[in-house]
């Protein structure tokens, strides 16, 4: 396959960025998106050109460093893959690509289609996690009992990767699918009832202080995003909001 490449340059965080034009041949459709980028380096790289920065890490679908927009969508055409498991056979010889770089206020570009999401870290931070005695006196976490629907919604909530491509997708550049999806799987478990008051206040403080938006309903979020964290996690969130509130 030829294809054309318009990708978004840009030296640093400072610097003005903009799009760039590349050609690119002998692209296999076994091949994945990153190890299409990847032929790309290595060209640029003999041409002595500076290669494009790109986040990745896994290249599993399991770590969310993968970010890129692809085509104006999160991880690309396909539904339910990454953009390190997208694969080149989406697209057809002849086709021009658009990459771009998440767009949000609260993902900065550190370079080219590299940006900072250390935002959802601060979020987790503020309250992403349970307290547990670990003196020696813990308790066995399987000897608590839990219903199966309930450990099943905790685990499709856990399954968020962090990618980001949630915040990309809405026009608001909201963090609610991640945010509800992190407070979910706590607050659907025994283990996370005796902070879930705090953990939600606290979480969602933080998203609001990072400059992440309001919430759209439009459910952009969940069609982009590559775990299928439903919108119910943000019926949740919004739940689990108004009891601490009250409780307050
Ligand atoms: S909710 Fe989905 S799109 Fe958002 S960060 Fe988690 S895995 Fe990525
Ligand atoms: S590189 Fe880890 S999810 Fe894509």
């Amino acid at each position: 396959m030829k294809l054309t490449l318009k990708i978004w340059r840009q030296a640093n965080a400072l610097a003005k960025g903009s799009m760039q034009r590349y050609r690119i041949d002998g692209v296999e459709g076994d091949m994945s998106f990153l190890e299409m980028l990847d032929v790309l380096n290595e060209d640029l790289i003999n041409k002595d050109e500076e290669p494009v920065v790109f986040d990745h890490d896994c290249r599993e679908g399991i770590c969310g460093t993968c970010s890129l927009q692809i085509n104006g969508e999160p991880h690309g055409p396909d539904r339910l893959v990454t953009t390190c498991q997208l694969h080149m056979r989406k697209f057809n010889d002849g086709d021009t690509i658009v990459i771009e770089p998440f767009r949000a206020k609260a993902f900065p570009v550190i370079k080219d289609l590299m940006v900072d999401r250390s935002s959802f870290e601060r979020i987790q931070q503020a309250g992403g996690y349970i307290s547990v005695n670990t003196s020696g006196n813990t308790q066995d976490a399987n000897a608590i009992p839990i219903e199966k629907e309930a450990a099943d919604e905790a685990m499709d909530a856990a399954t968020c990767i962090g990618c980001g491509a949630c915040v990309a997708a809405c026009k608001n550049a909201s963090a609610m699918l991640f945010t509800s999806a992190k407070v979910s799987q706590f607050a659907l478990l025994p283990q996370g009832q005796v902070e879930a008051a705090t953990r939600v206040m606290n979480m969602v403080e933080q998203m609001d202080k990072e400059g992440f938006g309001n919430c759209t309903n439009t459910g952009a979020c969940e069609v982009e995003c590559p775990k299928g964290i439903s919108l119910e996690n943000i019926a949740r969130l919004n739940r689990e909001y108004l009891s601490a509130t009250l409780k307050g």
